[in-house]
C-alpha cells in the first residue's frame, strides 16, 4: 500500500529556499502557489502534498499528526518546544540571529526590564538564565516600535542585516541563539512511515550537502 506524506511549509521566505531543496528530492510543486488560493497542494510525486501555513504553525500541524513533515526555523521551534518531533535534518536556510535589542545609546535599566517580543517562552528563559528580571511584553510584529514608543526596553527579535534595526534606531544587544530552518518529523509518522520517509529525508540531507 502506498501511503500518503503530507509536509507543511512555512510561507514565505523559507518556502522560496525551501522548494529548491524538495525539488532535488523528486518534490515539485504542480501549482503556482503566488496564484491559487489552495492550501493543500499536490506535487509531481503522487503520494506526497504540500500545506503551505504560517511558520509559527508548522510545529502544530506535525506534532499532532496533520503534517508528518514539516519545515520552519528554529526561533519557532524553540518557543514550541519541540514536543512529539524529531528535528533529523538542519536544511542551513533563512539563517538569521535571536538577538536581544535596545535603543542606541540607551542601555537597559538595572534591575527590572521590560521585554517586547513575540517569543514569549525564550525570552522568559534567556532573561532568567541571565539573572536578570523581566516583564515579557507579547507582540505580533513591529517589535522595532516597542522602544521607540516607550513600551518597553528591549526586544528578542531575528536579526539578519541589522538594517531593520538601525532604520529604527535600535540597536542589537545579546545573541541568544544562531537560527536556521530544520526538518522536522512527526515522532509516529517515523515509525509507521518509516520506509517512505527516508528516501526524502535523505534526499534532502544530500541536496544540502551539496550546497555546503
Ligand atoms: P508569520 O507570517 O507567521 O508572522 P514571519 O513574518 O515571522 O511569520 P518570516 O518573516 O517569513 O515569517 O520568517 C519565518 C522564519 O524565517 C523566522 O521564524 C526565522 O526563522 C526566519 N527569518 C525571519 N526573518 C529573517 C531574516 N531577515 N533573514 C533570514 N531569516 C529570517
Ligand atoms: C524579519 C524580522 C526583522 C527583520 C530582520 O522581518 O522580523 O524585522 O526580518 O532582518 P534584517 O536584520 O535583515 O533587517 P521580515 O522582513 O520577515 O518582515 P516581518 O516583520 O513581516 O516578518
Amino acid at each position: 500500500m502506498t501511503e500518503t506524506i503530507t509536509i507543511a511549509l512555512s510561507k514565505g521566505r523559507i518556502l522560496t529556499e525551501t522548494l529548491p531543496l524538495l525539488k532535488e528530492a523528486g518534490i515539485e510543486l504542480l501549482d503556482d502557489v503566488e496564484k491559487s488560493r489552495k492550501l493543500v497542494f499536490p506535487t509531481t510525486n503522487p503520494n506526497v502534498r504540500l500545506l503551505i501555513i504560517r511558520a509559527t504553525d508548522v510545529p502544530t500541524y506535525v506534532q499532532y499528526g496533520g503534517a508528518d513533515l514539516g519545515v520552519t526555523g528554529k526561533d519557532v521551534l524553540m518557543e514550541h518546544g519541540g514536543e512529539g518531533l524529531y528535528e533529523p535534518l538542519d536544511l542551513n536556510i533563512a539563517r538569521c540571529k535571536l538577538m536581544t535589542a535596545g535603543k542606541v545609546g540607551q542601555p537597559a535599566p538595572e534591575g527590572r526590564i521590560r521585554v517586547a517580543t513575540k517569543f514569549v517562552k525564550l525570552a522568559r528563559q534567556y532573561y532568567a538564565s541571565q539573572g536578570k528580571q523581566a516583564d515579557i511584553i507579547k507582540l505580533y510584529g513591529a517589535m522595532e516600535l516597542a522602544p521607540i514608543l516607550g513600551l518597553a526596553d528591549e526586544i528578542v527579535d531575528v536579526v539578519d542585516t541589522g538594517n531593520t534595526l538601525k532604520a529604527n534606531g535600535l540597536e542589537a544587544r545579546e545573541l541568544i541563539d544562531h537560527i536556521s530552518s530544520r526538518l522536522v518529523v512527526n515522532r509516529a509518522s517515523m515509525k509507521m512511515k518509516h520506509s517512505a520517509l527516508k528516501p526524502i529525508i535523505e534526499q534532502m540531507s544530500a541536496a544540502v550537502e551539496r550546497r555546503r
